[in-house]
């Protein structure tokens, strides 16, 4: 047996980022201020946006999204079925209905074609998912936003750093979301940001974050809508600064591994490794492979026992009990298939090609 564990993920903070929470905590102003300030500045210029707001998650930026879209009692928002829990709970924060979409069994992403099936007079937001760091083909599901007069928000929790046809992933949708989760490539423990070029969706934004502060109308500073509390404080903005200020190099890092696994990997017939188009860039923020013979869960458990730490896809949420009875257009079949056959492996900076031999090899075996 493998002795010393090797772990899905490790988060790459260190040295800049600590030097960064000193001056924060040397300051004494720890809540929301300069740090978040330069981290959203310098995110924006990253991502070619013209507006860019931290908040505590991307569960809270995905509320805070569809608020500023008007979603309400009843409408329904179009999400896929195969993705994180978030997505869905989000939309019932709103007592607004998710309707559960298939994806494409191979870039494991929503398409135009599936999600216009879905459109009713009913549909208020259509919300896909850049699942595992590949984007979106965003351009047909924007020309289907435009043609129903239906805004497009982005779960882009895992895909910071990714690109589409040249362009970075949050650059596109009316709005994106991402998340800092440590499972995340970018993190600071827990923590989002919301991106979008539509300056009154900005200004909603981030009056709600900030308990519905803004001008009265005699233009004095007040309270002027339903607002609450998602800001970030300086100590994680410290952590953001530290993290945007290499996300390339970390980016990279994660292809170049991701790169090694392929290969390693190309002969064995049992597995798909994930089919990222020539047009995209994936940061591979969970590097899933499928398991074709129908025994993902053995091995799941066997390379655990291992110590090689190994994680299931993300989830087909009809399946799930508080999901169930949520409705569905479609079969639903592909995502079923990659949530009872997709196996991540590890991958993190810290990750040795010789680990990458051992995790190979002991699939293999296993196999
Ligand atoms: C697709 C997707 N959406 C939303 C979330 C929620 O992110 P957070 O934990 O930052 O709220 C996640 C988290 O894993 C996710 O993978």
């Amino acid at each position: 047996m493998n002795k010393d564990k090797i772990r899905l993920m490790r988060p790459n903070v260190g040295k800049e980022e600590l030097e960064l929470i000193k001056e924060v905590i040397e300051s004494g102003y720890l809540v929301e201020g300069k740090m978040v300030k330069e981290f959203e500045k310098t995110v924006a210029d990253y991502l070619s946006v013209e507006y860019a707001i931290a908040c505590t998650s991307a569960t809270t930026g995905l509320e805070l999204a569809l608020r500023a879209v008007g979603i309400k009692d009843g409408d329904e928002v179009i999400i896929p079925d195969f993705t994180h829990p978030a997505t869905a709970l989000v939309i019932q924060t709103l007592s607004a209905n998710p309707v559960l979409i298939d994806i494409d069994v191979f870039s494991y992403n929503n398409t135009a074609r599936l999600i216009e099936e879905a459109i009713t007079s009913k549909t208020k937001a259509i919300m896909p998912v850049s699942i595992f760091g590949n984007p979106l083909d965003l351009e047909p599901i924007m020309e289907l936003g435009k043609k129903y007069k239906i805004p497009v928000i982005e779960d882009a929790a895992c895909s910071l750093g990714a690109e589409h046809k040249g362009k970075k992933v949050g650059s596109l949708a009316n709005i994106s979301v991402f998340s800092f989760h440590p499972r995340k490539v970018f993190t600071t423990g827990d923590g989002g940001l919301i991106v979008t070029n539509d300056q009154n969706y900005a200004e909603l934004m981030l009056s709600m974050k900030k308990f519905g502060s803004g001008l009265t109308p005699e233009s004095k500073p007040g309270f002027i809508r339903w607002g609450t509390n998602y800001r970030m404080s300086d100590i994680l903005g410290a952590v953001a600064l530290g993290q945007v200020r290499k996300i390339d190099k970390i980016v990279n890092d994660r292809i170049e591994k991701a790169m090694i696994y392929n290969e390693l990997l190309k002969d064995v017939e049992e597995v798909r490794i994930p089919e990222i188009t020539e047009d995209s860039k994936s940061n591979y923020q969970t590097y899933a492979i499928y398991i074709k013979k129908g025994n993902r869960d053995s091995i799941l458990d066997k390379m655990r026992e291992n110590n090689i730490e190994v994680q299931i896809g993300t989830y087909a949420l009809h399946t799930q009990p508080f999901f169930k009875n949520l409705k569905r257009v479609g079969n639903l079949e592909n995502s079923l298939a990659l949530f009872n056959n997709l196996l991540t492996l590890p991958l993190h900076s810290e990750l040795s090609k010789d680990d990458q031999i051992l995790v190979v090899n002991t699939l293999k075996e296993l196999l």
